[in-house]
């Protein structure tokens, strides 16, 4: 028996480039391809590593039933053209590192990548993951100059999952049947808001007493650092690289999904020319549109220390850029 195949037809599959083909961002290709969402390049500094991580993803497409090709490379030339592009290079805080070293570091290594990406995907739309990600998104809007509805950070639906899995673990109920917002910025500062957490529809503050809803919120405020102290050697990926998977879905499907995503505002909320958590929908053609929640004063309040803190780190990245030209 012989077969000549002809070659194969080219054929223009959405693409998703992943910069940095760490923890999060080999979960991450693992979860759009295995949700046959887009073809992913995963893009590292460290030479033959995502092309290892391509090739062991590619070699279980047959098991996992889905034909999305998975490439590795060390060149930008390879993720020309993409939809989207996810930055999560960087590094995550490791014992002894201030968060000034943090934000040192991540500022120079996401604005190289920003530039670098936007040089040849001009039509993307970016999610930046790494920490610190209010700021982090922020340098990522001012490097690639693109305008706010294509640029966007995610942080909020990993820790609306995080409320609603504590919250689904003290009801015992089904984790899905939870809905939750957390708002404002990524860290000690996040605004969960309760008050719109329903179980089914059901409002959470008729179902759990203040004092059990209080333990639940500062739970999730803690959500990162509880995992970094049980693991000890490094953060959580799982649950971020599905939240950023859900953020792609909902942008390469247009499903207009409702989620908490850090946008630049203009005035939202009163506040402007920064980053930060709050309800937007996303679709093709990203942040379709912001939704200003009517929040009580003390979440107002929150968000305003929140927004400082995120408004204080900016200015830090800025000198410390400055400082680096
Ligand atoms: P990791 O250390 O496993 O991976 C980071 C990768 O970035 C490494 O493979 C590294 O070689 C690569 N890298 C460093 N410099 C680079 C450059 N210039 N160009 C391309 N690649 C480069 O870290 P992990 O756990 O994947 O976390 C990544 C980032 O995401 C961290 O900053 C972490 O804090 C953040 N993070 C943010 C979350 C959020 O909710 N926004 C949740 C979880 C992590
Ligand atoms: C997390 O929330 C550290 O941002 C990381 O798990």
């Amino acid at each position: 028996m012989s077969f000549s195949p002809n070659p194969p037809i080219v054929c223009n599959l959405p693409r998703v480039t992943i910069i940095g083909a760490g923890r999060v961002g080999s979960t991450l290709a693992q979860r759009i391809a295995e949700k046959n969402l887009a073809d992913v390049v995963l893009l590292d500094i460290i030479e033959g590593m995502p092309q290892g991580l391509a090739l062991d993803l590619m070699e279980a497409r047959g098991i996992e039933l889905h034909n999305r090709q998975i490439i590795g490379t060390n060149n930008y030339a390879d993720t020309s053209g993409s939809e989207i592009v996810v930055i999560t290079a960087g590094l995550p805080r490791r014992p002894g590192m201030s968060r000034d070293d943090l934000l040192k570091t991540n500022a120079k290594i996401v604005v190289e990548a920003a530039k670098n990406a936007i040089a040849h995907s001009p039509n993307a739309i970016f999610i930046v993951v790494t920490n610190p990600l209010d700021v982090m998104t922020y340098l990522a809007w001012q490097a690639t100059g693109l305008p706010r509805d294509r640029i966007m950070g995610m942080a909020g639906v990993l820790d609306s999952a995080r409320l609603e899995t504590f919250i689904a673990l003290e009801l015992g109920v089904l984790p899905a049947d939870v809905k939750a917002m957390v708002l404002g910025s990524h860290g000690d500062l996040m605004v969960p808001l309760p008050r719109y957490a329903t179980v089914n529809g059901i409002p959470v503050t008729e179902l759990l007493d203040v004092a059990t809803i209080a333990r639940l919120a500062e739970r999730t405020r803690n959500g990162g650092a509880e995992i970094v102290e049980l693991m000890q050697t490094g953060g959580a990926f799982f649950a971020p690289a599905s939240a950023t998977s859900v953020m792609v879905e909902s942008i390469l499907l247009n499903q207009s999904r409702l989620l908490p995503v850090a946008a630049y505002l203009q005035g939202e909320y009163g506040l402007e020319d920064l980053v930060i958590g709050v309800p937007c929908r996303l679709g093709c053609g990203g942040i379709e549109s912001i939704l200003e929640l009517n929040l009580s004063e003390g979440e107002r309040e929150a968000l305003k220390i929140s927004a400082a803190a995120v408004r204080s780190s900016i200015e830090r990245s800025q000198e410390i850029l400055a400082a680096t030209n």
